[in-house]
């Protein structure tokens, strides 16, 4: 079939298998422009599909010659509806890894479920005995307990509304939201889908199992961003549930030193994504924020901030440079001062006029585009297309 995006809002329900693919070439192309590293040998990588988890997998399995094993949630092509992003993705990763004789297994399924932790385990046990990366990259909308109950993640406040200048991704407009604050459920079931309850229960299943490596390490993502997100980012549900997944790192040093387990929280630059650009208020920062950091020329994507993570800062040889909560700072260049005042400055002129020349809303959308395999370069989109 012919594949054009389909777009409502923040989402794209069509993704291009062949553009998928060129996104996922391009990323290994840059890794390898890196030059090979040492480091992790088996890397267990949870929300491998698409955005930091992706580009983790692909920084490690051709950075450092790791093998991988991804657990992700897409959906197949049914052959009338296009396939996820996610499931080409991991389609085309595997194609290349493989080709360059590299283990890589993807295992599709709900990583929440009991089922496939132990179906993990025993693909880990059977093919690699231990794992000594393991990273965790979910950024899931709802999680379905093994009682049936089901949780929701809330993109909301705590306490009061807020209101800010937004770019209506729709309308293509500047306007004026309110973010309503959340209920004490909503508050409640954003940590139980997006805090560490089951980080810290795929690393107990892992251990009992005993294919954690002695030594090993685990990684999971966070954001925390500039005063003026706070409300709706920082000190909003997803806040409170990253305060959460902060404290399980504390939890796992301490519940496995014996394995001497290093945990670590990563604090990663605003990029968009398909989780992050279903946040409100949101969009117009990192629009602001894209055009000042590329300026600069301190721009990074998710594969430039994976890259210089897994092959520069975490590399055996360099000492571990954490800040005062033991976290992993690759916003570092996000939050510097020069980067924010400008980013401020340009906040408080933007309006309806100069949106477009302020703001980087063609960067913004190039790599929401390019998220589904839509506008990459070199690639046909008027051509017939196996799905
Ligand atoms: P994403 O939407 O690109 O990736 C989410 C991944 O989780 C996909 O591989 C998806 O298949 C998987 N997934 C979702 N539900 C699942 C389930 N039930 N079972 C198995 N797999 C499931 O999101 P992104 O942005 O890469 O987020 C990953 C992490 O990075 C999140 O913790 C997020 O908060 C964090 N982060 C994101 C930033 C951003 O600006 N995008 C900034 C800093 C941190």
């Amino acid at each position: 079939m012919i594949i054009q995006p389909k777009t409502k809002g923040f989402i794209c329900t069509t993704a291009h298998p062949v553009g998928c693919k060129e996104n996922v070439r391009r990323q290994i192309e840059y890794i390898r422009s890196l030059g090979k590293k040492t480091g992790a040998k088996n890397v267990l990588i949870i929300g491998a599909s698409t955005g930091y988890g992706l580009a983790s997998r692909i920084s490690t399995a051709f950075g450092l010659g790791s093998a991988t094993l991804g657990v992700m949630y897409e959906k197949e092509s049914n052959g009338k509806r296009t396939a996820t992003a996610g499931w080409y993705n991991t389609k085309a990763f595997e194609d290349f890894a493989h080709a360059q004789g590299l283990y890589a297994k993807s295992i599709n399924g709900d990583a929440f479920s009991k089922e496939i932790k132990e179906k993990t385990i025993q693909t880990i046990r059977e093919d690699l005995g231990t794992v000594d990366l393991v990273i965790y990259s979910l950024a899931a909308p709802k999680r379905v307990m093994e009682d049936g109950t089901v949780y929701q993640s809330t993109l909301r406040t705590i306490g009061k509304p807020f209101t800010e200048k937004s770019w209506d991704l729709e309308k293509d407009k500047l306007i004026t939201a309110t973010i309503e604050p959340a209920s004490e459920e909503e508050i409640q079931g954003t940590k139980k889908v997006m805090g560490g309850e089951d980080w810290m229960l795929w690393i107990e299943a892992l251990e009992k199992a005993k294919v954690l490596s002695h030594h090993a390490m685990t990684l999971a993502y966070s954001y925390i961003g500039p005063e003026r997100t706070y409300p709706v980012y920082y000190q909003g549900t997803i806040g409170q549930a990253k305060e959460d997944l902060q404290e399980t790192a504390k939890n796992i040093r301490k519940s496995f030193s014996s394995l001497d387990l290093q945990a670590y929280i990563c604090v990663n630059k605003a990029l968009v994504t398909q989780a992050s650009s279903a946040i409100p208020i949101v969009p117009l920062y990192f629009a602001l924020l894209y055009r000042v950091m590329k300026k600069k020329g301190l721009h990074e994507d998710c594969i430039g901030q994976m890259g210089r993570l897994f092959l520069d800062k975490l590399l055996p040889e360099k000492t571990l440079e954490l800040d005062e909560e033991s976290r992993i700072r690759m916003d570092d260049y996000e939050m510097r001062q020069d980067v924010q005042a400008e980013v401020d400055a340009l906040w408080q002129q933007v309006n309806e006029d100069n949106l477009h020349e302020l703001a980087d809303t063609k960067g913004y959308w190039d790599d929401f585009y390019h998220l589904f395999g839509f506008f990459m370069p070199g690639i046909d989109y008027n051509q017939e297309t196996e799905v």
